[in-house]
């Protein structure tokens, strides 16, 4: 089943140049294929929509912070599988628990500063494209 979803590099990820790094894991699965790709500084509104569910949390301050603190690449990947199988080349939220060999697990320490976001569903991969994304079909 061919599906689309939203993968950021975080700006931790771009600080340390690692973009090549991680999007040559998400390029070498076969028959997946990124069709939108931007280095991009993310606005505090894009932000608020995009983390609005985790508002509340004593997580989200912090995390805007974050996110804002320098550009991310904001990309589109298509393919087979691909919201479940890039969750799974990031591996899960806290670096530490992430297996060696997951993109969390291999340069991540901190859970703030985890590298990468993809979107966890269908239903959330269809939102944030249209944040990230709008008017694009
Ligand atoms: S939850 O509460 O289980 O739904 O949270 P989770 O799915 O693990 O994480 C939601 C997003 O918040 C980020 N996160 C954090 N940021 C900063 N500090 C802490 N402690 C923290 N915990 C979670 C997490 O990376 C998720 O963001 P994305 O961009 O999806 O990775």
């Amino acid at each position: 089943m061919s599906q689309r979803t939203l993968v950021l590099l975080k700006p931790d990820a771009v600080r340390r140049g690692l973009i090549g790094e991680i999007v040559g894991r998400i390029e070498a699965k076969a028959g997946w294929r990124i069709t939108a790709l931007e280095l991009r500084e993310l606005d505090r509104d894009t932000l608020e929509t995009h983390y609005a569910e985790h508002e509340g949390k004593p997580f989200h301050p912090p995390l805007l912070e974050f996110m804002a603190s320098g550009p991310s690449v904001v990309m589109v990947v298509e393919g087979e599988r691909v919201i479940e199988g890039v969750r799974t080349l990031a591996g899960p939220t806290d670096p530490i628990t992430a297996a060696p060999g997951s993109i969390r697990g291999d340069y991540g320490t901190i859970v703030r500063e985890n590298l990468i976001h993809a979107s966890d569903s269908p239903e959330s991969a269809e939102r944030e494209l249209k944040i990230f994304f709008p008017g694009r079909d």
